[in-house]
């Protein structure tokens, strides 16, 4: 790794959909073993920072940086440092849940033996073993999650890159999740996930980045943000028209 204390540089990221912008001159950094959460609001530019972080997308200017290689440059050593969980499940129907991560891990230049017991030890972590010869449509959501898991951590990524990786979960699943994720970063792995929800954050992580609109509103110390008056939201419940 070139640089082996910043994880993920973004400066002055821009990024258009056509004529809407998207992220408008996005920079912050994330330290190599945080745990950041990332929060805004629905279309804050959550997905799209992660799409450009792990090239899926591409951008108009800027630079984003993945332990200090260029992720357009040099994807290739980019690419490998960073496994991804993404917000929606995008597997191959024609596989079985084994055949699916050693393909994976094939696209890494893991030889298929390797990748094989690679498989069957992360399937078994996520009690997934007794499906090894499912197909993914055969799971139940839950287990797609799970899979998800499996899919990104197959290479042994530096970073951890995770979508919404509770939403929609039941309280044993999300429990199990934030479980793995908190193992994960013990063992030095730095975590990067969205969320839409505050308890999720502020029991998991150690940063917060908060972004809407496509701007970063706040990046700091997860006991900084939250103790942030200004962030706080007042409702108000009206009964009826004043008299
Ligand atoms: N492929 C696309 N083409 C055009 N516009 C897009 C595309 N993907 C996202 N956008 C737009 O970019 C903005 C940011 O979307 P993004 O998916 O990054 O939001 P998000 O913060 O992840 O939201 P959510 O919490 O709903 O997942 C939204 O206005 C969205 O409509
Ligand atoms: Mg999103």
């Amino acid at each position: 790794m070139r640089n082996s204390e910043i994880a993920i540089s973004l400066k002055n990221v821009t990024k258009f959909y056509q004529k809407f912008q998207a992220l408008d001159n996005v920079s912050f950094e994330v330290k190599r073993g945080d745990f950041f959460a990332f929060l805004g609001p629905n279309g804050a530019g959550k997905t799209t920072t992660i799409n450009v972080v792990t090239g899926l997308s591409n951008y108009q200017s800027g630079g984003i940086q993945v332990f200090g290689y260029d992720t357009t440059a040099e994807y290739l050593h980019s690419r490998r440092l960073v496994g991804l969980c993404a917000q929606e499940f995008n597997f191959d129907p024609f596989l079985t849940i084994h055949q699916l991560l050693v393909y994976q891990a094939g696209y890494f230049g893991i030889l298929p033996g390797e990748a094989s017991r690679r498989a069957d030890a992360l399937l078994e972590r996520f009690q997934l073993g007794e499906k090894r010869s499912a197909k993914h449509r055969a799971l139940s959501s839950g287990m797609k999650k799970r899979l998800l898991f499996c899919r990104a951590l197959i290479h042994d990524p530096e970073i951890i890159i995770l979508d919404e990786p509770t939403a929609g979960c039941d309280l044993e699943l999300k429990f199990l999740i934030w479980d793995y994720l908190i193992q994960l970063n013990k063992e030095g792995k730095t975590i990067f996930l969205t969320t839409h929800y505050m308890e999720e954050a502020e029991k998991l992580c150690r940063t917060i980045g908060i972004i809407n609109h496509g701007r970063i509103v706040r990046i700091g110390d997860k006991k900084e943000i939250l103790q942030d008056k200004s962030l706080e939201a007042v409702f108000l419940e009206v009964t009826g028209p004043d008299d």
